[in-house]
């Protein structure tokens, strides 16, 4: 038997994403465990799924560091507590440090809400329908140093209907989100991608 990939997961919010990776990890034959999910906020509502499904979680607030460095350093020191092999981010939404991207590089992985490279930042399905576009979708993509960048590694496609808005265009790629991102993870933890 292959040896399970160790992920730790780090969320913001809600946490779909993540409870997307968590409920996939649960097959005997998927090829990653879910060894830790880190929040940079207290009221992310993901650090209880995370901890109601036995996950082991952690918080830290950058307001508590001096600096991007040491917040980050901080979030090292959790990763190596867990031995991560990989990162998830899932809804992370805070910028790191060069030093941290630059170490995970090749071993973590973004989630986001866009045909990328189209509708980089925030609020890509508001982008998505102000430039009129036929169809958006989610990719799942390497995080290199720069923000929603990196190469795609999975992307799923979903049509532009009249009389979306933002809040129906992001549920219908959510749902599709949710499929890509198990599926973008188990590829990489079989070697069968990489940057
Ligand atoms: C997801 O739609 C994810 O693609 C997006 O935030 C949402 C998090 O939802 N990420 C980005 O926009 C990254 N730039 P979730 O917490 O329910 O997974």
């Amino acid at each position: 038997m292959t040896v399970k990939k160790r992920v730790a997961i780090l969320i913001s919010g809600r946490g779909s994403n993540m409870s997307a990776l968590i409920e996939a990890a649960r097959a005997p034959d998927y090829p990653a465990e879910i060894v830790g999910v880190f929040s940079n906020r207290s009221d992310a509502p993901g650090l209880a799924i995370a901890a109601a499904a036995g996950i082991p979680t952690a918080f830290r607030s950058h307001k508590d560091f001096p600096d991007r460095e040491s917040f980050d350093a901080a979030i090292q020191a959790i990763l190596d507590e867990w031995r991560a092999d990989l990162v998830c981010l899932a809804g992370y939404m805070r910028i790191f440090s060069t030093g941290f991207a630059e170490r995970w590089t090749g071993r973590m992985l973004n989630i986001h809400p866009s045909l990328l490279p189209r509708h980089k930042g925030l609020k890509p399905q508001l982008q998505a329908l102000d430039a009129g576009d036929a169809e958006s979708g989610c990719t799942v993509h390497w995080v290199i140093p720069d923000l929603d960048d990196g190469p795609a590694i999975l992307q799923r496609r979903v049509p532009i209907l009249p009389g979306d808005t933002a809040e129906t265009l992001a549920a219908r790629i959510l749902a599709e989100e949710h499929i890509a991102y198990p599926q973008a993870l188990a590829m990489v933890c079989r070697g069968e991608v990489a940057l």
